[in-house]
């Protein structure tokens, strides 16, 4: 049997709180540590304060292997190993802001003061290359006047967790990255990850950093490339599906994230690629396809306002149904979801609107309290001039749209076959 480590989670958003209790799953002993009572109370109560598939049945089942705490000092001296899963979320010119690692950097080196076991310290978040070294040492170092890779151990080990397949994605990774520098912490960590079977990549810390965001980046640039050749594919009449059919069947290129549409949305894609945008720039770089990425997704949603006005070109007054508000199916969360901008532009042309989606009605509210909701998709449907679909929710491929205009931003094969006017946003 493997050695129980005591490991602090320091930010209980959804990293730290998936990765807490997959360790707890795989049976250490985890402390979350949150500046937020109200998440501490929930975790001590098996309450999960985010929607995750499974997350909750493995809370319950593990109850006992973990608890919360707001107290830094008494969470970081208890253990052995912290876990650093706080946001990295962008400044207004799309630059990292590193404000929560700073201060968690800063609680983590006052508790290792006193401490004198071999703390190992562990960047999860997502940060720029250079930071953990250059940012978040420096200041550990500075509080607890001990030396980083000597005193105590400091590493970088991103995650690729996916919203609403993070539990499955902890077990189940395709690799894992870890960017060490001491011997010590490298035993430590490849101690931790033993039960995994996949490749395991040790690095240079820098180099794990760069490896995170050149991920995303790669992906986000498929997904826009997927839709600029679906654009051309909409002008020949092609059907740009069946051309990434035919693409992705090359073992070199995989055929997983062609999925052409109104582009992506989330906590991660577009956050990391400004940001990524904007560490280059600050080396003097200038990332031409990093840039294009993005102004191809800026643009993409805004097609489905052109392809509707083709048929409807007075928006004043008329309702427009909008199906799903979430940035991807099976979440509630809106961030950067690409139905903020086609609200936007809809309310813009003066139309009235009204929306649906499963799970994320409340979070969008707060962003546009002036939009009516409707209890069901259906009821979009009945009482709309037209309908958009943003989000591909499962349920959306079971409705009747029979008789409807339906702009569709992510191939729902359904609307397709049975609407009265179907126009797809790049097929
Ligand atoms: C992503 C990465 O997948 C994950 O590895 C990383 O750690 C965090 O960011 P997530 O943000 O949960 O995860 O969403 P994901 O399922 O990857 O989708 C991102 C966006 O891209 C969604 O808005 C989705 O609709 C869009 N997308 C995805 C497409 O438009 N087409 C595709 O083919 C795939």
């Amino acid at each position: 049997r493997h050695h129980t480590m005591k490991i602090a989670i320091l930010g209980s958003g959804y990293v730290g709180i998936v990765t807490g209790i997959g360790f707890a799953e795989l049976g250490h002993e985890i402390v979350f540590i949150d500046v937020d009572e109200r998440k501490v109370e929930m975790l001590n109560s098996s309450k999960p304060p985010i929607y995750e598939r499974g997350l909750e049945e493995l809370m319950k089942k593990n109850r006992g292997k973990y608890r919360a705490t707001t107290d830094y000092r008494e969470a970081l001296e208890s253990s052995e190993l912290t876990f650093i899963c706080v946001g990295t979320p962008s400044k207004g010119d799309g630059s990292i802001d590193l404000k929560y690692a700073e201060s968690a950097s800063k609680e983590i080196g006052k508790a290792l003061k006193n401490n004198d076991n071999f703390h190992v310290v562990v960047v999860k978040s997502t940060v720029v290359p250079g930071t953990t070294e250059d940012k978040i040492k420096p200041i550990i170092e500075k509080e607890s006047g001990k030396k980083a890779f000597e005193d105590f151990g400091l590493a970088m080990n991103p995650e690729f967790l996916r919203e609403g397949n993070a539990v499955y994605d902890f077990f189940n990774p395709d690799r894992i990255v870890i960017g060490v520098k001491d011997e010590r912490t490298k035993s430590v960590l490849e101690e931790l990850y033993k039960p995994f079977d996949c490749p395991k990549l040790i690095t240079e810390i820098k180099t794990a950093e760069m490896i995170k965001y050149a991920s995303n980046a790669f992906l986000a640039t498929k997904i826009s490339f997927a839709n600029e050749i679906g654009n051309i594919c909409k002008k020949l009449r092609i059907d740009v599906y069946k051309v990434f059919e035919g693409v992705g069947l090359d073992h070199r290129i995989n055929p997983s994230f062609f999925r052409a549409g109104i582009g992506f949305g989330g906590s991660c894609f577009p956050k990391d690629v400004r940001a990524l945008i904007r560490k280059s720039e600050e080396l003097g770089e200038n990332p031409k396809i990093l840039k294009a990425v993005m102004e191809v997704n800026e643009r993409q949603p805004l097609k489905m306002i052109e392809l509707l006005k083709k048929h409807i070109p007075n928006l004043r007054g008329k309702k427009i149904g909008v199906l799903g508000l979430a940035f991807k199916p099976d979440t509630d969360d809106v961030r950067e979801s690409r139905a903020i901008p086609i609200v936007k532009a809809l309310l813009e042309e003066g139309a009235e609107i009204i929306a649906y989606d499963p799970k994320a009605i409340e979070n969008f509210r707060k962003f546009f309290p002036q939009v009516e909701y409707a209890n069901s998709a259906e009821d979009v449907i009945t009482k709309s001039d037209a309908v958009l679909i943003v989000t591909e929710w499962k349920e959306f491929e079971e409705l009747d749209y029979s008789g409807k205009i339906v702009i569709d931003g992510r191939r729902v094969e359904k609307a397709m076959k049975e609407a009265k006017i179907y126009k797809g946003v790049c097929w």
